[in-house]
C-alpha cells in the first residue's frame, strides 16, 4: 500500500487553509480581481470547507452494510452475481427480522474503535429501503423488520454522539424502472422522481444528517439523473450536510475503493475498505485483515490528509461477525493511547522508513513503528532539528541523537512497547520535513 506524494501547494485545497491564503493576499491587496465565477467557486470552497471541518477532524467513521443480502450470506452482490429473479429474491424481505436495536451495539463498538461517524446503508443496489417511504412496499416497515431500521441507526449513532450519514444506491435492480430508465424517456422520468423522493424523505426525516453517501449511478449520467437539482435539493433541506462524488457530480469528496490513494488534485477524499473481502455478510469470507493492517491503513490515510471509512456487514439479525468485533475492539485500544496522531488536519511529508508510516500534527511528527527494530529507532534525511521524542502511549521521553543525515532513537525497549503499533512522538523545531536524496547525494563516502 502507497501513499501518494502530493504538491505542497495542493496539499493546502481541501482544508481550508488556501482559503486562508487567499483570504490574507486579498487583504493584503496582493490578489487580482477575480472574475466573477472564480468568486462565486471561492464562496462554495469556504462553504465546503465549513461544512467539512467535523469531517477532516473525524477520519475515521463505520461503513455498514445491511439489507436482504444479509439473509443469504453470500455478499451483497448475490442477486446479480447468482442471477437471482426479482421474485424469488423479493422472499428475502419477509425472512429478514432483525433483533431490535441492533444499531446500538454498532455505534458503541465504533465509538470504542475511535470512529467518529457512522454510514449506513439506506438503500442498496437489491432496492430494498431500510427506511419507512411512503413510496414504496418494498421496506422495512412493511416488510419483515415491521420498523424503520434507519431511525433505529440514527438514534443508536446520536446515543453515542457519533455523526450519522445515507449511503444512498441510485442503481436499482428491483425498481421496474431501475434499467428500463436508461431507454425509455417515460420510465427515467418516473424513476427520477422516484429516486429524488425516497432522498426527499431521508433529507426530511431524520433531523439533521451529516453525510450523504451516493453509490452507483448506472445506467444513468448527471444529466439522466438530474444530479443537479438532486444535491439542491439535499442541500436545501441540509444545509451542513456534505455529499461525495458517486452521483456522477463531483461532490465535496472523493471515494477511493479499497485503495489508499489521495487525490491527485487536492480534493478531499474518503478510501472506504472491507474488513475483509466483503461488504454484505458474508458468512464464508474468512480473509480478515489484522489489526495491524487497519492501524496501518488508518495512518496511510491520515498521513496525506484522508478519510478512513471502514466496513461492518452485519448479519441478518443484526449482530457483528464475531471477528470484526475483536479486530476494531483491539484497533480500538490503540486509538485510545494514540487519538492525537491521528486525528490531524495536517498533512504529512515525511514518508520513508522500512519499518514505520508518518502522521504530523503542527511541528510534531508521529512515527507508527509497525515492525519494532529494537533498541535503536533511526529516521534518514530529516532536515528539522528534533527538541524533543516521547513514546505517545505511554509519555516517557525518549533519548535521541541528530546530525545532519538522520535521527537515532536510543534506550527504547528491545520488545514494541504498543501493540499493534509502536507511536513515537517527535517535537520538531519547525514543520517536519524528509529528504532522504539528500542523504543520498551528500553523506561523505570515505574510501572515495
Ligand atoms: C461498490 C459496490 C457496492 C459497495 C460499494 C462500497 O460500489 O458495488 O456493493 O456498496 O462499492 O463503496
Amino acid at each position: 500500500m502507497q501513499s501518494n506524494r502530493i504538491p505542497r501547494r495542493d496539499w493546502l485545497v481541501g482544508t481550508g487553509a488556501s482559503l486562508l491564503t487567499l483570504a490574507a493576499s486579498a487583504k493584503a491587496g496582493a490578489a487580482p480581481a477575480q472574475p466573477q465565477a472564480q468568486k462565486s467557486s471561492v464562496a462554495e470552497d469556504a462553504d465546503r470547507a465549513r461544512r467539512m471541518q467535523w469531517w477532516h477532524e473525524a477520519r475515521f467513521g463505520m461503513f455498514i452494510h445491511w439489507g436482504l443480502y444479509s439473509v443469504l450470506g453470500r455478499h451483497e452482490w448475490v442477486m446479480e452475481n447468482e442471477g437471482i429473479p426479482v421474485t424469488d429474491y423479493e422472499q428475502l424481505a419477509k425472512r429478514f427480522q432483525p433483533k431490535p436495536n441492533a444499531a446500538r451495539a454498532w455505534a458503541k463498538l465504533a465509538k470504542q474503535a475511535g470512529q467518529k461517524y457512522m454510514v449506513m446503508t439506506s438503500k442498496h443496489h437489491e432496492g430494498f429501503c431500510n427506511f419507512d417511504t411512503k413510496l414504496t412496499n418494498y421496506c422495512a416497515p412493511k416488510q419483515g423488520p415491521g420498523r424503520d431500521l434507519v431511525r433505529e441507526y440514527v438514534e443508536a449513532a446520536r446515543a453515542e454522539g457519533l455523526r450519522f450519514g445515507f449511503y444512498y444506491s441510485l442503481m436499482d435492480w428491483h425498481h421496474p424502472d431501475g434499467a428500463l430508465c436508461a431507454t425509455n424517456e417515460d420510465a427515467r422520468k418516473r424513476f427520477v422522481e422516484y429516486t429524488h423522493g425516497l432522498i426527499r424523505e431521508l433529507m426530511t426525516n431524520y433531523g439533521k444528517v451529516d453525510v450523504l453517501w451516493y453509490d452507483v449511478s448506472w445506467p444513468l449520467d448527471a444529466r439522466g439523473w438530474e444530479s443537479e437539482r438532486m444535491n439542491k435539493m439535499v442541500f436545501e433541506l441540509q444545509p451542513d450536510i456534505i455529499v461525495n462524488n458517486r452521483n456522477a457530480l463531483p461532490g465535496d469528496f472523493s471515494t477511493p475503493e479499497q485503495e489508499i490513494v489521495a487525490d491527485q488534485r487536492g480534493r478531499a477524499w474518503e478510501s472506504c475498505m472491507t474488513l475483509n473481502e466483503s461488504w454484505g455478510y458474508q458468512h464464508a469470507d474468512d480473509d480478515w485483515k489484522t489489526p495491524k493492517t487497519i492501524v496501518r491503513n488508518l495512518v496511510y490515510c491520515a498521513h496525506d490528509a484522508g478519510n478512513y471509512l471502514l466496513n461492518i456487514g452485519p448479519k441478518p439479525d443484526g449482530s457483528i461477525p464475531e471477528e470484526s468485533v475483536r479486530i476494531l475492539t483491539e484497533v480500538g485500544r490503540w486509538t485510545s493511547r494514540n487519538a492525537e496522531s491521528i486525528h490531524t488536519q495536517d498533512r504529512c511529508q515525511p514518508h520513508r522508513s522500512n519499518y514505520a508510516g508518518f502522521t504530523r500534527k503542527g511541528n510534531t511528527l508521529y512515527m507508527h513503528v509497525y515492525f519494532w527494530p529494537g533498541e535503536t529507532v533511526a529516521l534518514s534525511g530529516l532536515k528539522t532539528g528534533v527538541k524533543s521524542a516521547r513514546l505517545l502511549a505511554s509519555g516517557q521521553q525518549v533519548k535521541f541523537q541528530q546530525d545532519r543525515f538522520r535521527v537515532r532513537f536510543t534506550g527504547l525497549p528491545s520488545e514494541a512497547p504498543d501493540r499493534p503499533v509502536t507511536t513515537i512522538a517527535i517535537e520538531c523545531e519547525s514543520e517536519p520535513l524528509q529528504d532522504t536524496d539528500f542523504v543520498r547525494r551528500e553523506r561523505p563516502r570515505n574510501t572515495v
